[in-house]
């Protein structure tokens, strides 16, 4: 089971938080209130900041099913703070794959944030199954789209002083993220696109937006952090001395708290809507 440690999610809560595509928010409050949705599922809800994101702008009543199976993740989230417009709180601590798919039934959105580019494709064929055979909708927030970018563009990548480059450093990750997460080979970087392929051929109206994270000196903490998982998946691929691995993240650390540059993390939302009024 891969492990997504609490320290983490509070880390990229904030961020996730004002990265969101507001775009897409508009078209999800819009739907909840026109078609009298009041059944939420989410999958994968880690510590619960989905919710915390999304309870207090849906407009009107909600009841909420959270999903986990993580039990000390599930453990905090029975201890969730609820809006007033929350009716209902059921927390589950279960599997994706077995539990999570059953629930779509009962349900009129479902959403999982942070959480695609873990799935497999096949698993992404079940839930637009499921989805589709119950009718609801799905919005899956702030997956992983595979940009990683210092910006400005980063001298040494024209040739400075470090063996390792940021294009090497962005494939290998990228390639890391395909390993399996525990639900069959993850889509990674794909999982968007494919998800959104999926969801129209079954007739959905969809719309995917960039919500990038943009990291400065203010998100250094965040950066340490991202390097230090850069580092150590990329070490598994790198074929040089790991060392100069640790040099180029020592820079661009560097670069990022000193201001020289900013770090943009791309991500991508999803929203699919079922056949009907839009
Ligand atoms: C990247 S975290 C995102 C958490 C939360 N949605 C957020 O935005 O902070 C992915 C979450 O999915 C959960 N998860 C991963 N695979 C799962 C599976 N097969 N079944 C249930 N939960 C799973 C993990 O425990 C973790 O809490």
């Amino acid at each position: 089971m891969e492990i997504f440690d609490a320290a983490w999610l509070a880390l990229r809560e904030p961020i996730d938080g004002r990265s969101r595509a507001e775009l897409l928010l508009k078209h999800l409050y819009g739907a909840w209130e026109e078609r009298a949705w009041t059944r939420i599922l989410d999958l994968g809800s880690g510590t619960g900041a989905n919710f915390r994101y999304l309870a207090p702008r849906l407009p009107g009543e909600q009841v909420w099913v959270l999903l986990d199976h993580d039990r000390s993740h599930t453990q905090k989230l029975a201890r969730l703070q609820r809006p007033a417009l929350v009716s209902g709180l059921t927390i589950i601590c279960g599997d994706v794959a077995e539990e999570g798919l059953t629930a779509v039934q009962d349900t009129d959105l479902v959403t999982a944030s942070a959480m695609l580019d873990l799935v497999s494709e096949g698993w992404l064929q079940r839930i637009v199954s499921c989805c589709l055979a119950t009718g609801c909708g799905a919005y899956f927030p702030l997956n992983y789209n595979g940009g990683i970018n210092w910006l400005p563009k980063h001298a040494t990548e024209s040739g400075g002083n470090t063996v390792v480059n940021d294009n090497l450093v962005r494939e290998a990750v990228n390639t890391h993220q395909l390993t399996d997460k525990g639900l069959g080979p993850a889509l990674g970087p794909l999982a968007v696109q494919k998800a959104e392929r999926l969801f129209r051929e079954a007739g959905y109206w969809t719309l995917s937006v960039e919500s990038p994270w943009l990291l400065g000196a203010a998100d250094a903490p965040m950066v340490r952090r991202l390097l230090e998982g850069w580092v150590s998946a990329v070490a598994d691929l790198y074929s040089g001395d790991v060392s100069e691995l640790q040099v180029w993240a020592d820079e661009r650390l560097e670069d990022v708290s000193r201001g020289r540059c900013i770090l943009r993390v791309g991500h991508s939302d999803l929203l699919a809507l079922p056949p009907g009024r839009v």
